[in-house]
């Protein structure tokens, strides 16, 4: 590299403009579509969106609440793939005549009392998980879903292996598989991550508070937040006491494991592998990567002879970040989802001098023995935020999603925000008090090995404001160290994806409205240090989950939750704070997959 010579500007694109109306907004010269809200069937004879759709109805439609989302061509075409996307949670008063009360803005149910109908909660369970679905650009320039025998979808009824060191230990036997190798679902699934074999990876979030333990509260319970309230969504009282159901309260009622719930919640928190192209085919919990409120994960490019790496933040405030390396080396004639069932699973300490350390999650080192409560390599991983407190890694702003730049190997890591950082715990890496508007922190890797255990950090840039109104920890900072302008100003940052050619598309998911708007979604360049905004969502959503064709062509991201700032009073008026998609009077805010184009058919963001 000539150091001297100025390094091509890859975003050719004029910023967006900071809005707050019930569209989406895309830079000039650019198109946009919406594609397969929630609710619309992937398969023959399944109804269409409606109010009264049953449970057995949504088991064939896409489910609620998009979230991470990858696009795999058929056979490496750009106009004909699987899109697999995540649905990451619901919203019951969008979902039934019945649910009055039933909230996500009341992410507990301490005082629920009532029981809940049984396809109220089937539905509510097949609107999570994933979908598999092809899609297919027509010659109008239109993507449309078309029906096909890979058309999946994957819930929180769908059977599923546990895989890895934790499969068939007493962590995981359950009355539902006594042996304790088989599970029932997979639930609250943000991010996403695809291997280097072609496969998709859904992460399992924030789960714990699915379920309620009105006893005895283990470890592997209490250090993931399962409380004694009503569960999110009250499914353990669901009419009928159908097992699949009711297993949500994991109270100890019988005389072992294999005669109640108790270990459901630690079937939960894993990273799960699905193989798009193989329908039949169980979706398998890779236990070897930990147990915690996994957002995401992000695999380096594989090497051909050198371990897979791959990394996964905890999003809770004062989490961490990790990173897991496979045992064995990557082939590509015969890499495989196997190759994640072995290997060390690591943990960040970010040093205030710059650098920064991964320390190894093995049980019998460094004092994660009986010594200190930890028995064996799945009590590890079953307790992995546990035995990360005791090697003393460092407490993060909430690690959302991760990416790594192809051309250098470099981490990126978003930290959304952390109200409860305080003047007396910050850190180098976590450097706000407060920290309303996040930031991102980027590593690399010592002489440049994936693998290493030690690596050098930065800070990329910090989410604010452009430091005209408010005080000191409003103000935001762009790659190169200047002040936010209205060209880029932004709060919590979320979603992350790198592409090919190492533009940094960062995604908003922010309460804030004034003066950052609807939530948006940037892109940055890390050579240059310029940051801009490249589309607006509508009202009171998130976006998230972005793919493109592999030629990068077109672009998918996901609107979650529009309309979620809807007060009870408006919403039993029928009056939603956003109609988006449908934008008709009254119309339900749904949550969608937006697909965004260069009119003139060049690359999304050059
Ligand atoms: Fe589901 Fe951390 O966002
Ligand atoms: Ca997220
Ligand atoms: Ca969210
Ligand atoms: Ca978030």
């Amino acid at each position: 590299d000539d150091e001297s010579e100025t390094p091509a500007e890859l975003l050719g694109f004029s910023a967006v403009a900071v809005n707050s109306e019930d569209t989406i907004t895309v830079p000039e010269g650019y198109s946009y579509q919406v594609l397969i809200p929630w609710g619309t069937p992937i398969m023959g004879g399944i109804a269409a969106f409606a109010r009264d759709n049953t449970g057995a109805d949504q088991a064939g439609q896409i489910g609620s609440h998009h979230d991470g989302m990858h696009f795999y061509g058929i056979d490496g075409s750009s106009v004909d793939g699987l899109l697999v996307l995540n649905h990451e949670y619901v919203e019951p008063r969008l979902m039934h005549q019945s649910a009055v009360g039933l909230s996500l803005n009341s992410s507990a149910l301490p005082t629920f009392a009532g029981t809940r109908p049984a396809d109220e909660v089937r539905k509510e369970l097949n609107a999570h998980g994933v979908s598999v679905v092809r899609v297919i650009k027509g010659s109008d320039n239109q993507w449309k879903v078309q029906y096909d025998v890979l058309n999946r979808r994957i819930t929180g009824l769908t059977p599923m292996e546990i895989q890895g060191p934790v499969r068939g230990t007493d962590f995981v036997k359950t009355l539902y598989s006594p042996n304790g190798t088989m599970t029932r679902g997979t639930l609250n699934n943000c991010g996403n991550g695809y291997t280097p074999w072609n496969t998709y990876m859904a992460a399992e979030e924030n789960w714990a508070g699915y379920f309620t333990n009105k006893g005895d509260n283990p470890r592997e319970h209490a250090r993931y937040g399962v409380g004694s309230g009503t569960g999110r969504y009250a499914w353990e009282l669901a009419e009928g006491g159908a097992d699949e159901f009711v297993r949500f309260d994991a109270s100890i009622k019988g005389a072992d494991a294999t005669e109640d719930y108790r270990n459901e919640p630690v079937c939960f928190g894993w990273m799960v592998e699905i193989d798009p192209f193989d329908p039949d085919s169980n979706p398998k919990k890779r236990t070897a990567m930990g147990r915690f409120g996994h957002e995401g994960v992000v695999f380096a490019p594989a090497e051909e002879g050198k371990p897979v790496v791959c990394y996964s933040g905890d999003d809770s405030r004062f989490e961490y970040i990790y990173k897991f390396v496979t045992a064995d080396n990557y082939s590509a004639a015969t890499a495989s989802g196997d190759l994640l069932d072995e290997g060390t699973l690591y943990v960040a300490k970010f040093n205030d001098d710059g650098s920064g350390e991964w320390l190894p999650l093995v049980y019998g080192q460094n004092g994660l023995d009986e010594t200190n409560g930890f028995t064996s390599q799945a009590d590890v991983l079953v307790n992995t935020r546990l035995a990360a407190d005791f090697m003393g890694a460092t407490p993060m702003d909430r690690p959302e999603w991760g990416a790594v730049d192809p051309a250098n190997g470099d981490v990126y890591f978003i930290l959304t925000n952390n109200s409860n950082r305080s003047e007396a715990n910050l850190n180098e890496a976590n450097p706000r008090a407060a920290n309303q508007h996040g930031h991102i922190i980027r590593w690399s890797e010592t002489d440049g090995e994936q693998a290493a255990t030690t690596f050098a950090w930065d800070i990329f840039l910090f989410g604010g404001d452009s430091g005209e109104s408010g005080v000191d920890n409003n103000i935001g900072y762009d790659p190169n160290g200047d002040k936010l302008t209205a060209d880029n100003i932004l709060s919590s940052p979320d979603g992350l994806w790198i592409d090919p050619d190492s533009r940094v598309w960062i995604q908003m998911d922010s309460g804030w409205d004034d003066p950052f708007g609807n939530c948006a979604m940037l892109v940055a360049d890390p050579k240059t240090g310029t940051l801009k905004r490249f589309l607006v969502g509508p009202i009171d959503q998130e976006i998230t989950g972005i793919t493109m064709s592999p030629d990068q062509k077109t672009l998918f991201i996901n609107v979650q939750h529009p309309g979620e700032g809807t007060s009870a009073a408006d919403f039993a008026a029928g009056n939603f704070s956003s109609n988006w998609p449908d934008n008709t009077a009254g119309a339900y805010p749904r949550s969608a997959t937006v697909v965004v184009w260069k009119d003139d058919g060049g690359v999304v963001g050059s």
